[in-house]
């Protein structure tokens, strides 16, 4: 089968370098790609927001199956696209990505269907949104309504704090339309787990259970980012914890859009956080995780293709999904300066050497003039190892990682570790 990936990220990598082991991907392209892309797909140089140009290219080059891994192309309907041009699509239709596109939808669709998450209001107005905050008081999450990259959320811990993150999303609108709308909630406190889950529009198996590491510093200090490293599966993640998810959480969310007339194929990324009253929804995304698809495709032994095709045809129930044993880690190499500003074009040595005990895959790279592999990126390489225990992981990862090098690198040296 001719297959296309839709993304040119460290998570593109991963799903590409899985889908090259299907003995049933004869052709396998990525749009844009990146230099670590191609070396196990065919880079094809369109933007991943170019619904147009994507179908059009997918069409004349008969791609039998397109994969689309973002936030945003899903959000703008290419999965739609592809589908009205007769091309078969792996990702959710805009009316269902809307659970990662609108926090406002979200929220209102887990208050309709019981699911528990933190309690909120919504606002439009800068005022109503300020007495609400006054009147709650701190601790407090702010967080603009749109996609913002991760960063429209503020987790304020006096009502100043708050009050400025609104007016700097309605007043001065830092995160443009994104903050026209403002979703205004209940600070939550406990682990962090991160369950992806395979839905077919009715049926639903999760992954292997994953944490990620925002903060950019060491300690979780610092900005936050697209995600600095991440592991799986998750120690905090027990049996009951995963089955109290799944009753609670991720059945009644697949039956819950099912409801709405909104059936959901693709992949569904439940962040959660485990409270004193049980496990709670922090956000749904709508698509695979970065970086914690890189740790979590590694531990699959399952052909990524076959179950693809299951979630697109609705025959996920008659699949059966199998993980290897142990874990794996992830460790973001990132350019000197990110999240904030960062050069480019920097020479990256040791890639060879990492390899021999570590998948590396690129997240922000591109090919020099003479060929060799420079940054591109603020995360630039997800260094990638497994073990039979999560320490082990870790210290393969870290033990992979230290051969490589370029100008201000930059990443964290404790991720698993807090
Ligand atoms: P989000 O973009 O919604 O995932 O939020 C980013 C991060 O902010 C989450 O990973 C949490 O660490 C934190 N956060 C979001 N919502 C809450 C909440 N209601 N209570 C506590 N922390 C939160
Ligand atoms: N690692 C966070 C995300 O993919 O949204």
């Amino acid at each position: 089968m001719k297959v296309l990936v839709v993304g040119g990220g460290g998570r593109e990598h991963a799903i590409c370098w899985k889908l090259a082991q299907s003995p049933r991907v004869t052709e396998l392209y990525c749009a844009p790609g990146n230099a670590g892309i191609a070396q196990v797909a065919t880079c094809v140089n369109i933007k991943a927001t170019d619904v147009e140009a994507m179908v059009a290219w997918a069409k004349e080059n008969a791609m039998d199956f397109v994969m689309v891994a973002p936030d945003d192309p899903l959000a703008l309907g290419m999965v739609d696209a592809m589908e009205a041009a007769g091309i078969r699509a792996f990702g959710p239709r805009a009316n269902a990505a809307v659970i990662e596109a609108s926090k406002a939808f979200s929220k209102s669709l887990m208050k309709k269907y019981h699911i528990p998450t933190a309690k909120y209001e919504t606002f439009t107005e800068l005022d109503k949104a300020l007495a609400y905050i006054r009147q709650e008081g701190a601790p407090i999450v702010v967080k603009a309504d749109g996609l913002a990259l991760g960063k429209g959320v503020v987790v304020a811990s006096t009502v100043e704090e708050a009050e400025t993150a609104v007016r700097e999303m309605m007043e001065d609108h830092k995160f443009g339309a994104s903050g026209s709308t403002v979703v205004i909630e209940e600070c939550m406190v406990g682990p962090e787990v991160t369950v992806l889950a395979f839905c077919d529009g009715e049926h639903l198996v999760p992954m292997l259970s994953s944490q990620d590491h925002k903060r950019a510093y060491d300690g979780n200090k610092g900005p936050n980012t697209g995600g600095m490293g991440a592991f799986c599966p998750s120690p905090n993640y027990t049996p009951e914890v995963a089955d109290r998810c799944m009753k609670e959480i991720f059945l009644p969310t697949v039956a819950a859009l099912q409801a709405e007339g909104r059936p959901f194929k693709g992949v569904i990324y439940f962040g959660l956080m485990l409270t004193k009253d049980g496990p709670k929804v922090v956000e749904y995304n709508a698509r695979f995780g970065d970086p914690e698809t890189q740790p979590i495709l590694s531990m699959l032994d399952t052909d990524l293709l076959d179950i693809f095709e299951a979630c697109v045809d609705g025959t996920l129930d008659k699949l059966d999904i199998q993980w290897k044993s142990g874990a794996a880690c992830c460790i973001v190499l990132a350019s000197g300066g990110y999240p904030m500003a960062y050069e480019k074009g920097y020479p990256i040595s040791g890639l060879e050497e990492a390899g021999k005990s570590a998948t590396v895959f690129h997240a922000g790279t591109a090919l020099g003039e003479d060929g060799s592999v420079v940054t591109n990126g603020g995360r630039v390489l997800g260094v990638t190892a497994l073990g039979d225990t999560l320490p082990q992981a870790i210290d393969n990862a870290y033990a992979a990682a230290k051969h490589i090098t370029w100008t201000d690198m930059h990443f964290r040296t404790d991720i698993g570790k807090v």
